[in-house]
């Protein structure tokens, strides 16, 4: 057994390109992080109107993904024409953002949408606390555990599961981003999960899987 394996899982590289690699992956097999797989119907503008555009709303210019993760809710933002900073904790996950980032500014056709992501290796709570307001701030912490154990989730959930576990701290997080965000906090939740925190949200987009509520920010430019 691997002494860094986090519940089975590695962080390995294959053909110089890192992976996650879960219990009985073979080299090539675990999980990366690749924006240039996306599929964007109808060109990046199609973005506004799908349920993530729709909750950040289209006068947001600046957003911070508080919880980055794989980034492609990041790469979404940015591809509606938002300067994102995204903020990931975990060193591991945090390698394959860097990864898949890489990538996407190698390709002529992601290249100047991944040129709006700034990456962050640091713990959100800390950078929000710190930063001058911006329009938006994204968050999707890990979902609380699932009520049917027996459905599995997809690889890449059980990848973050497995190597960052829970996000208990969530509720702080949304504290803060309530105080930086001008326009709008967006939190992405389980359709049915009580409110992050408990705070009522000001209106929610449901779909048949996730939910994005909406909180109004309270953020205030210094002069303004
Ligand atoms: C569910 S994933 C986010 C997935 C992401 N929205 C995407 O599109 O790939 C949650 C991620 O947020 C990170 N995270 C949670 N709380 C954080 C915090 N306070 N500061 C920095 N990163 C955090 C976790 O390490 C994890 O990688």
């Amino acid at each position: 057994m691997d002494p860094d394996a986090r519940n089975g899982w590695t962080l390995a590289t294959h053909d110089g390109a890192v992976e996650l690699r879960g219990p009985g992956d073979a080299p090539g097999r675990g999980l990366r992080a690749d924006w240039r797989e996306l599929r964007l119907p109808g060109g990046p503008s199609a973005l506004r109107g799908q349920p993530l555009g729709r909750a950040v709303g289209s006068a947001a210019r600046t957003a911070i993904d508080a919880t980055a993760g794989l980034g492609f809710d990041a790469f979404a933002m940015a591809a509606m024409g938002l300067q994102v900073l995204a903020v990931e904790r975990n060193e591991w996950v945090l390698r394959l953002l860097q990864q898949a980032h890489g990538w996407a500014m190698g390709d002529p056709r992601l290249g100047q949408i991944a040129a709006r992501i700034t990456m962050k290796a640091a713990e959100a709570t800390a950078v929000l606390a710190a930063t001058e307001p911006v329009d938006v701030v994204l968050l999707d912490p890990m979902f609380p555990a699932r009520r049917k154990p027996d459905a599995k989730p997809p690889k890449a959930m059980q990848a973050l599961a497995a190597v960052v576990g829970a996000d208990e701290d969530a509720g702080a997080l949304l504290a803060a981003a309530l105080r930086v965000a001008r326009q709008r906090v967006v939190v992405k939740r389980p359709v049915h999960a009580e409110p992050l925190g408990g705070l009522k949200p000001d209106w929610s987009i449901h779909g048949k899987v996730l939910r994005l509520d909406v909180l109004r920010g309270r953020g205030q430019d210094i002069d303004g």
